[in-house]
């Protein structure tokens, strides 16, 4: 292979509003204090009524484009689970309102994985010379498919967006994609699911069983597949680029819980401080997370040129997926 996808540009963008853990506490049978010991959450930032997820993707993929100092792709690809609409896809409105009319834009849907999923097909337009550059972004509003009363899955997700421009260029190149690893296990996707609105159960304004169309998750048993997946998929993309795990400056994986973090560092064997960590600030933000923590990570000096960094992902299908990079000279815009 001697054509690379690099990352070239990176763009994050959340909503205005933040509801604190204080806030919840106030509405919900819960505490500020269980939230932020069981979830390391602190606040997360929600859509208003009317903004939806193209609104955040087209901030966050205007800002990964100005980051990477180009108004042009030749594709977008979004990584979304609450689409503006069940049909068309989202992918070529936002690519419209960026002014990229014309170019190929698609969705795809692997929760909290999409990006890592998004950031391999993308990759891979790039090398096989599909495409020259692709803006990859991740965008969620979860807070729209919530049950209000639910206070565990209200207390984790919040909503936002991230992306990355991709561009053609060398492997040996700082900032090149390395060593993808993609997985799914698809007996147990009703661990995180939203019952009703496809075609199982149709769209008729009024769903088979009650709360059908909210999002529902197995908390405990998510939390021990999101650790044994993530690690193993962060061992499987370092022994693909013959890294030794303590050769890792840094792993960004998806925020679903601090405590995951800690546990897929004790279950690999690397510091807890070599991972980055932005969950306190936003919350779990789906297919948006690892872009905004690789934003986060930036702009608070923790993500530097040079370091050997992998990102990983898990999340509802169940799906999972590592991929790897030296991180490049970008600014987080
Ligand atoms: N406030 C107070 N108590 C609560 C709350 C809350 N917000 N939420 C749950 N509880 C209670 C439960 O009812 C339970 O009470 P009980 O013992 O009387 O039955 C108790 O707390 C413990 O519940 P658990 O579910 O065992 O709590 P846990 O410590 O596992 O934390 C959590 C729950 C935060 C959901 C955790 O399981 C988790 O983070 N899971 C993983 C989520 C995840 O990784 N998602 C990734 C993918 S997301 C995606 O793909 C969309």
């Amino acid at each position: 292979m001697n054509r690379a996808a690099v990352v070239a540009g990176l763009g994050a963008w959340v909503p205005e509003t933040v509801v604190t853990n204080d806030d919840l506490a106030a509405r919900l049978d819960t505490s500020a204090e269980w939230i932020s010991t069981r979830t390391g959450i602190e606040q997360r930032h929600i859509v208003a009524p009317g903004e939806s997820t193209g609104d955040l993707a087209v901030e966050a993929g205007g800002r990964a484009l100005k980051s990477a100092g180009t108004e042009r792709a030749d594709m977008v690809v979004l990584a979304t689970s609450t689409p503006d609409r069940s049909c068309p896809a989202t992918a070529p409105e936002v690519a419209a309102r960026l002014g990229l009319g014309g170019a190929a834009a698609f969705d795809i849907a692997a929760v909290c994985t999409g990006f890592v999923y998004a950031l391999g097909v993308s990759a891979a337009l790039v090398e096989s010379g599909t495409a020259g550059t692709v803006l990859v972004i991740g965008a969620d509003t979860f807070s729209t498919i919530l049950n209000p009363a639910d206070r565990t899955t209200r207390a984790i997700f919040g909503d936002g967006a991230g992306a990355v421009l991709l561009r053609a260029g060398a492997p040996a190149e700082p900032g090149a994609l390395k060593g993808l690893h993609l997985g799914s296990d698809g007996t147990r996707s009703r661990l995180l699911e939203v019952a009703a609105g496809g075609s199982r159960q149709r769209s008729t304004g009024r769903p088979a069983e009650p709360d059908a169309e909210f999002f529902t998750m197995e908390g405990r048993a998510v939390f021990a597949e999101a650790v044994r997946h993530m690690a193993a998929s962060v061992e499987t993309t370092a022994r693909l680029l013959d890294w030794r795990l303590d050769d890792l400056d840094r792993v960004v994986l998806h925020q679903a819980n601090s405590r995951i973090l800690v546990a897929v560092a004790e279950r690999i064997g690397l510091p807890a401080d070599r991972f980055v960590r932005n969950i306190e600030r936003v919350g779990n933000t789906v297919a948006a997370s690892i872009p905004l923590a690789l934003a986060d990570g930036v702009r608070r000096g923790e993500l530097l040129a040079g370091q050997r960094v992998v990102l990983g992902g898990f999340g509802g299908g169940l799906t999972w997926g590592s991929v790897g990079l030296v991180w490049p000279d970008v600014v987080a815009a």
